[in-house]
């Protein structure tokens, strides 16, 4: 599973309100590739954890080698290239899911899960995250659960989805 890589920062602005955050900062640090620590920490704040669309996206615009910035994500230990929670269910609210009812299903996991995009459990089992799209959008709405693609979700087939993820 891959999420889309968007390659604009117009298009990711549209996307993510939380990329303007990393747009914003690298902006204001002229897009230098001393500042890329302090570039990842704001990336790491917003989603709390740093995932792989973001940090190729901060590649591109610094213009920096992949390895250059993957040395650094795996050099110090507060970097985190996975979600919170011990199963994780990034729920995809790009155009083609959220026409076919993401937000049903993200209404179905606070109601039954408590849980809003960006929160984990309590007790750690389940981190929930959006994505814009995951590139399966003809298996709309779509929903990754660790790491697998699950298409053409109903709210009852999400709930038994993540529970069978998190019993
Ligand atoms: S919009 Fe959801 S997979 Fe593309």
């Amino acid at each position: 599973m891959s999420t889309e890589i968007v390659s604009s920062e117009k298009e990711i602005q549209n996307t993510d309100p939380r990329i303007k955050l990393i747009a914003a900062k690298m902006k204001k640090e002229n897009y230098k590739a001393d500042a890329l620590i302090e570039i990842l920490h704001t990336a790491q704040n917003a989603y709390g954890y740093l995932p792989m669309n973001i940090l190729k996206f901060i590649t591109k615009e610094l213009k920096l080698p992949p390895s250059r910035v993957y040395s650094t994500v795996s050099f110090y230990h507060f970097f985190s290239l996975k979600s919170k929670g011990e199963h994780t269910c990034l729920v995809c609210t790009g155009t083609a899911c959220y026409v076919k009812g993401a937000l049903g299903l993200l209404d179905e996991i606070e109601h039954k899960f408590s849980l809003k995009p960006g929160q984990v459990s309590a007790d750690n089992k389940l981190g929930v995250q959006v994505a814009r799209c995951i590139g399966a959008c003809g298996l709309a709405p779509a929903v990754v659960l660790d790491d697998e693609v699950h298409g053409k979700l109903t709210n009852e087939m999400i709930t038994d989805s993540i529970n069978a993820k998190i019993k």
